[in-house]
């Protein structure tokens, strides 16, 4: 069962008067319990269809279903509630808030979703235990380090149990031994069912992935594996 498609997406954006097309006809599922890595070189569209799945942006055209879901059908509610409850999203510079805890970062997701404060905490704590963090929960985000501060955003990203993580570029701040402690634990997630489409510059990182595609000029193709 696949938890997205994608079927011929098309991306323009009008600059300045022009239109660019960024991607050209882009055809990707991705299916639960997989973790699947996108690379491609800087501006080859990778971040734009990460949006675009993420339902942060639309296509110009083609389709997206999502679950069960048409995308393009759902009013902007329905979209919002998909967005809160079946994706997590990672990104390379965190956006943590860094005067919360570790633990209030964490259960924000949770607030918007009106989720009691007893059961918001228990749920935190548990995430924060699968990701190594139990002993940092009271901690000021902006006092971690880089590896904390991304283990803290995957504790945010699965709090509301979602289908799928969408990570773009999550090593990207960080040194080899954290990178390969952040690609771990996305391969633990994908293994118990939350499915990991990630964009990475990181051929060490994409290796450990269970697909890789290329992206190029706008266009994907997979890629075999070494
Ligand atoms: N909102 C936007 N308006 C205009 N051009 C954009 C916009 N977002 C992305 N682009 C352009 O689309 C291309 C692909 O960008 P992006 O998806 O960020 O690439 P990548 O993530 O692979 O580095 C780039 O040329 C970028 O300038
Ligand atoms: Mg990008």
């Amino acid at each position: 069962m696949n938890v997205i498609e994608c079927k011929g997406i098309c991306k323009e954006f009008a600059v300045g008067g022009q239109t660019i097309a960024v991607l050209h006809n882009a055809n990707l599922a991705v299916s639960e319990e997989e973790f699947v890595a996108i690379v491609g070189s800087s501006g080859s569209g990778k971040s734009t269809l990460l949006n675009l799945i993420g339902m942060l942006d639309s296509p110009t055209s083609g389709s997206i279903v999502f679950g069960e879901n048409e995308v393009r059908s759902l009013g902007e509610r329905e979209r919002a509630l998909l967005r809160n409850q079946m994706i997590g999203y990672v990104f390379q510079s965190f956006y943590l808030e860094p005067d919360y805890t570790v633990i209030e970062n964490v259960e924000m997701p949770l607030v918007i979703a009106g989720v009691p404060k007893k059961e918001r905490r228990k749920r935190a704590e548990e995430l924060l235990q699968r990701v190594g963090l139990s002993n940092l929960i009271g901690q000021k985000a902006k006092l971690l380090s880089g590896g904390e501060k991304q283990r803290t955003c995957i504790a945010r990203a699965l709090v509301n149990n979602p289908k799928i993580i969408l990570a773009d570029e999550p090593t990207g701040n960080l040194d080899s031994l954290n990178s390969a402690e952040i690609i771990d634990l996305f391969r633990s997630i994908a293994e118990n069912g939350c499915a990991v489409l990630m964009v990475t510059h990181s051929t060490e990182d994409a290796a450990k992935a269970d697909r890789i595609i290329r992206m190029k000029d706008g266009c994907l193709s997979d890629e075999a594996k070494e």
